[in-house]
């Protein structure tokens, strides 16, 4: 999953998935799911609409209560939607900033939630490092000092070996890209960029916690065409061309568009964009990959952004959508009295598939905090879960899986490695859920005699 978020909100840790077996029933916890067996198996429906490209021009609303696991919900949608689909979360408010005009933020967003796949056939110098050595010269100009005039670069494969004579363009390029002996590189023939592939699997060490990856000796010649696969989003492309110094790898493709000193993303520029997109996917060299855009909050967007919605909806290069909202009747924004369902406009809401996910029992919510614990390496003793469960049934699932990390802390500086009961009864004095401080608030307490007592 490729998020290309600008978003700021925390993200829940991913979930795998809906946890759905073959025929679309949810499976008891796989995936780490616990529970919202309605909500998952009708997002499993939506999942299969949406492949079947049945879902266009509509849109997933995901309702219910603070912490009910929507934003994991569409998380796992997107999920099960392949690895490289572009997930765009945004929040509700984030339209509203001084810089950029509202349908503007939507605008880029959807365009960011489109992926695109290009695969070219390029000409390559391919292989294992086998030597890596610049020759320096006496610098003509400056009369002392020296230069790197040309680098030589040894490539192994399977088949055999080449040695290259470089420029030294090509040698700041592989020290950027901090290549050594050992690595398999390739170096494209027209544009002299290099890109480094791993660590040949021969120089391959037996430690487990490495980020290294390795890779086989390539097979073929050093010098051969090869085909490469880049994956942007429209929004990408759409920013790279709004500035045309920047974004040099990924523009390699579209370096022939249009190149004017334009600094903002414009309609047109879109447009001119798509054009050359619809080229590519024409030909077969690129492919669409349609991704998600989650909104969160969706009730904080105004009737302004709503009818624009609807427009970016209709357009046949639209992304999934997926809203998410924890209120019930309220008041459009941008309006005086027009009263809708979660504040959306009956128009839209005649696209939406409403998705609910219910409240937690405490048994589920000791599920989901001892999968989290385990998922944390925190170990809990005797009580603890059921102790934290209740808070949560309280307030909410998410406050008692907050609890969690602090109440982890309060164990170690009492130097242990399990949290205990009284960690938790520490944390209850240290920290009000939600509804204990509005309700002592409204008694007229101040919030300062609360932390005393
Ligand atoms: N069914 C579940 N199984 C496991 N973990 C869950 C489940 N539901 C929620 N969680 C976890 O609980 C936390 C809160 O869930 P999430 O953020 O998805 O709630 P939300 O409905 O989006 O809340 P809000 O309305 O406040 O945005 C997350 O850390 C999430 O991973
Ligand atoms: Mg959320």
């Amino acid at each position: 999953m490729a998020s290309t978020s600008a978003s700021n909100a925390p993200l829940p840790p991913p979930l795998d998935g809906l946890g759905l077996n073959a025929e679309g029933y949810s499976q008891t916890d796989s995936s780490g799911f616990v529970g919202q067996t309605r909500a998952r198996e009708a997002c499993g429906v939506i999942v299969d609409l949406i492949k079947s490209r049945k879902f266009s021009g509509r849109a997933l609303l995901l309702v219910g209560a603070p912490g009910t696991g929507k934003t994991a919900l569409a998380l796992a949608v997107s999920h099960e939607l392949g690895v490289k689909v572009p997930f765009c979360p945004m929040v509700g408010s984030e339209v509203y900033s001084t810089e950029v005009k509202k349908t503007e933020v939507l605008a880029e967003v959807f365009r960011r939630a489109i992926g695109l796949r290009i695969k070219e056939t390029k000409e390559v110098y391919e292989g294992e490092v086998t030597e890596l050595t610049p020759t320096e010269s006496e610098n003509p100009l400056s009369g002392y000092g020296k230069t790197v005039s040309h680098v030589t670069v040894g490539l192994k494969t399977v088949k055999g070996t080449k040695q290259l004579r470089l420029d030294p363009s090509i040698y700041e390029a592989i020290l950027k890209e901090k290549i050594v002996v050992g690595d398999v590189i390739y170096i494209e023939a027209n544009t002299g960029a290099v890109k480094r592939v791993g660590r040949s699997d021969a120089y391959a060490s037996s430690y487990d916690l490495e980020s290294e990856t390795y890779v086989p000796l390539p097979k073929g010649d050093v010098h051969k065409k090869k085909e490469l696969v880049q994956d942007v989003t429209l929004g990408d492309l759409d920013a790279a061309n709004a500035r045309p110094q920047g974004g040099q790898d990924i523009m390699s493709v579209m370096g022939s568009l249009v190149r004017s000193g334009r600094t903002e993303v414009t309609e047109k520029l879109r447009k001119e964009v798509n054009k050359v997109v619809k080229g590519y996917v024409d030909q077969g060299v690129a492919e669409v990959i349609p991704g998600v855009v989650f909104i969160d909050e969706v009730h904080m967007l105004d009737i302004e952004c709503f009818t624009f919605l609807n427009a970016l909806l209709e357009d046949s290069m639209a992304p999934t959508v997926i809203f998410a909202t924890n209120r019930g009747n309220s008041t459009v924004r941008g309006t005086v009295d027009i009263v809708s369902p979660h504040g959306i406009p009956v128009d839209l809401l005649d696209r939406c598939m409403i998705v609910r996910t219910e409240q937690y029992t405490v048994a589920q919510i000791i599920r989901v905090i001892e999968l989290r614990a385990t998922v944390e390496g925190l170990t809990m003793g005797e009580g603890v879960p059921q102790k934290l469960a209740e808070a949560g049934e309280n307030s909410s699932l998410r406050y008692a899986l907050q609890l969690l990390t602090p109440a982890s802390i309060l164990a170690k500086l009492a130097g242990r490695d399990t949290i205990e009961l009284e960690d938790i009864g520490e944390m209850g004095e240290l920290f009000l859920d939600a509804k204990t401080s509005a309700g002592l608030i409204s008694k007229g307490k101040q919030s300062a005699d609360v932390t005393m007592q």
